[in-house]
């Protein structure tokens, strides 16, 4: 059905310039972005966004990363968002995702993997309710 998935362009895809090239794919796939910012994620924001990864033994790497430069963060709409976003994204590491991915052309590193998208359906709402008040989601319509 119609889902909405939180995307971040990570600073590292903020930094070379990559943030209309990694929002146009998802927008010429039919993806509708009905929320939008550009943002510094503190440390406490970081940290309640990950906090299913808090025992790993690379959470405190990932918080100094996504906190490291402004990010991009966004919500797209679409039948099946979730699982269409994650499958344009790639593998979480750049160097098993396909040529034709995001990740597969446009990331190498699994730390500086140039986007983040919720995993599933109950990390989506999470994540949504977690960047944006429910005034900033838009209801319009667009044309695929
Ligand atoms: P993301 O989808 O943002 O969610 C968790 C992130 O942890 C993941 O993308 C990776 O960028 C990051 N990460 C850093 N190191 C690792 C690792 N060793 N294994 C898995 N994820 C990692």
């Amino acid at each position: 059905g119609l889902e909405r998935t939180l995307i971040i362009v990570k600073p590292d895809a903020v930094q070379r310039g990559l943030i209309g090239e990694v929002l146009a794919r998802l927008e010429r796939r039919g993806l509708k972005l009905v929320a939008l910012k550009m943002m510094w994620m503190s440390e406490s924001l970081a940290e309640a966004h990950y906090a299913e990864h808090r025992e790993k033994e690379f959470f405190s790497d990932l918080v100094r990363f996504i906190t490291s430069g402004p990010v991009v963060v966004g919500v797209v709409e679409g039948p099946n968002a979730i699982e269409v976003t994650r499958t344009m994204m790639g593998e979480t590491n750049p160097a098993t995702s396909p040529p034709g991915s995001i990740r597969g052309d446009l990331a190498l590193t699994i730390s500086q993997n140039v986007i983040h998208g919720s995993s599933s359906p109950e990390a989506a709402q999470r994540e949504v309710a977690l960047f944006f008040r429910p005034e900033e989601i838009l209801s319009y319509e667009r044309a695929i």
